[in-house]
């Protein structure tokens, strides 16, 4: 059985340098599509002592914004080089530069945490712990990798979007009910959603631990690619109680059958197959931060 002695999510980790992955790590098979590490991991788009790189790259590489919200701060005149405010685009900074952003000095030094995209499958645990010694996810990622944590959780027969990092700090942010960082679910019913339950999902239902939020949803069209109709349903929350979707339904007697996150946030699953895990790009790092800025 695996342990882990730290398993609070929300505490900030030491950055430890991760390795880039490994394509012939064991745990990779052939079956996941894994990507090789992105530009957060190293030191590529750090300026080297005296060596010259662009600014909007440093930023990006530092997971500060991406390159377009970065030229977009140069157009508004946020941004200042040793004191003078920068006025043109692609303007070449070495490491001894002080850079400000809104009058905050940013550390130039590249992103050291991780951030990673893991399309968790059914039956695997997305705490870190389990006395009973069931599969987690952290035994779908490269040990050299080193720790990241579940931003949230998804139960043990829910698959989906499931987003690690060791950003405590960011992780905070995500899961506070303030921001409202929206997720996207996929739900077979057990029969056909009635026009007065999806009414009632969309206002709010009272569930023992108060009115859920407003949500979306979105009936799908019966699926009879199967020897018996199938009934999907789209929901959107801008909360993430335990167990609120599965709890929501069964509040009007319906049975989940299934039930996957298809996107999270700014992010979603796309083609990554069961299993399968990949590194944020820094601009996806960025968007993440961009709707957890207060302003
Ligand atoms: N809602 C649930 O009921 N389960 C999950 O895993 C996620 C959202």
């Amino acid at each position: 059985m695996k342990t882990h002695k730290d398993t609070n999510p929300a505490r900030p980790q030491k950055a430890s340098v991760p390795t880039p992955d490994s394509p012939t790590d064991s745990r990779t098979s052939n079956r996941r599509r894994v990507n090789k590490g992105t530009a957060n991991t190293g030191t590529a788009n750090t300026p080297q002592t005296d060596e010259m790189s662009r600014l909007q790259k440093v930023l990006a590489g530092a997971g500060v914004a991406s390159r377009r919200q970065i030229e977009k701060m140069v157009e508004q005149g946020r941004i200042k080089i040793n004191g003078q405010v920068v006025t043109e685009q692609g303007r070449l900074i070495t490491s001894r530069d002080r850079v400000e952003i809104d009058g905050k000095k940013v550390e130039l030094r590249a992103n050291p945490h991780i951030y990673i995209m893991l399309h968790k499958p059914i039956r695997v645990l997305s705490t870190v712990k389990d006395e009973h010694g069931r599969k987690n996810v952290r035994d779908l990622l490269p040990k050299e990798m080193g720790r990241v944590y579940p931003v949230g959780r998804l139960d043990y027969e829910t698959s989906g979007l499931l987003l690690l990092t060791n950003d405590g700090d960011l992780t905070l942010k995500l899961t506070h009910p303030r921001y409202g960082v929206p997720k996207t679910y996929r739900i077979r019913l057990n029969k056909a959603l009635n026009k007065e339950d999806l009414l009632t999902l969309r206002r709010g239902v009272p569930l023992e631990d108060g009115m859920t939020r407003p949500a979306k949803v979105v009936v799908s069209p019966v699926s009879n690619t199967t020897s018996s109709p199938e009934h999907w349903a789209e929901m959107t929350l801008s909360e993430g109680r335990n167990r609120q979707v599965r709890r929501m339904f069964e509040h009007f007697g319906y049975e989940v059958l299934a039930l996957e996150r298809t996107s999270y946030a700014s992010l979603n699953m796309q083609n990554l197959v069961s299993g399968a895990y990949r590194r944020l790009t820094p601009r996806e790092i960025a968007e993440l931060k961009q709707l957890t800025m207060d302003n």
